[in-house]
């Protein structure tokens, strides 16, 4: 989740009284009223020739719906962002995908973000679990609206049950772009070595973290970078990771990913960290 929800509204101090305008509007009125979220802007799908060449289209919102929409809500979503009854418009993405016939083995997409976040999916979970894309968000009454949270947004529709992770919550999308997972995550692989705890926390940073925190010139750039940051080799360096960390992400905050990740996770997280770390120092 790319919650920077209160950071925002109090730097926008006009958007944060809009959205309390809104808010007292809407609690004057009987009936309960929804927060309409539904920006149409466009995007940018890019994908390959046979031989090599990326290619790249500019979508509309009505042109995806054009696809077949239909209105859902997804539980999943409402966990996440601690809301409830959000509805959404949204197309399978599987009909999208089949748009485009994909010729280098591609298998996955790459969501690139207005706000420097950048979300991965592979095509195999994007099927499994019937993966959406929602084109019109209304979030339930009483609501507040991140300011991340635009169209096109990823959603889990209900009855599907993909693993609690911040990997399945990508919004305010503005390109899609049809990659091979194993070219992704090379350059961040060869780093995690033979430690069975730096292998795992690998995992953990690639479900949860990579989308801010870039590696490698992997990943997005919301967030600072981490290896720049903390040393990893000392335990007084392991706990101020841990510290800020719990400071900036924990469960009351707005940028809640503590959520998704448990300290034995961390702990590997920081085991890959120090990997890396170790290279780059030689
Ligand atoms: C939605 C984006 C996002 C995700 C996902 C995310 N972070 Fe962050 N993180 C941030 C932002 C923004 C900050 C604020 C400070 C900054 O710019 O780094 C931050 C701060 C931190 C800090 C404090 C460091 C500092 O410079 O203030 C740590 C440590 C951290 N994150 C670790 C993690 C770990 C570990 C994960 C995955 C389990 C993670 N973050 C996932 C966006 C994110």
């Amino acid at each position: 989740m790319q919650a920077r929800y209160w950071k925002s509204v109090m730097k926008q101090t006009g958007s944060g009284l809009l959205v309390m305008g809104v808010a007292i509007w809407i609690s004057s009125c009987s009936t309960p009223e929804k927060l309409d979220v539904g920006d149409q802007r466009v995007f940018r799908i890019s994908h390959a020739d046979s031989a090599g060449r990326m290619f790249s289209e500019i979508w509309t919102g009505p042109k995806l719906e054009s696809l077949g929409m239909m209105e859902i809500s997804s539980d999943y979503f409402d966990r996440a962002m601690h809301t409830s009854d959000s509805r959404f418009s949204s197309v399978a993405f599987s009909r999208l995908q089949e748009q485009f016939q994909l010729k280098r083995g591609e298998d996955a997409v790459l969501l690139n973000c207005f706000d420097d976040y950048q979300g991965v999916l592979s095509l195999n979970d994007i099927n499994r679990y019937d993966l959406r894309l929602a084109t019109n968000i209304k979030l339930g009454f009483g609501s507040h609206k991140p300011d991340w949270l635009n169209p096109l947004l990823i959603v889990v529709p209900n009855g599907k049950h993909p693993p609690f992770q911040e990997r399945f919550l990508t919004a305010n999308i503005r390109e899609l772009k049809f990659i091979r997972l194993n070219d992704y995550y090379a350059p961040l692989q060869k780093i995690a070595g033979h430690s069975p705890e730096a292998r795992k926390g690998l995992k953990v940073f690639k479900n949860n973290c990579l989308f801010c925190h870039s590696l490698k010139g992997r990943g997005g750039n919301k967030g600072s970078r981490l290896i720049e940051t903390y040393g990893f080799l000392k335990d007084a360096d392991r706990k101020k990771f841990l510290g800020d960390f719990k400071n900036f992400h924990h469960k009351d905050s707005t940028q809640d990913v503590e959520q998704f990740v448990t300290q034995e996770k961390l702990e590997w997280v920081m085991d890959y960290l120090k990997n890396f770390r170790k290279q780059i120092d030689g």
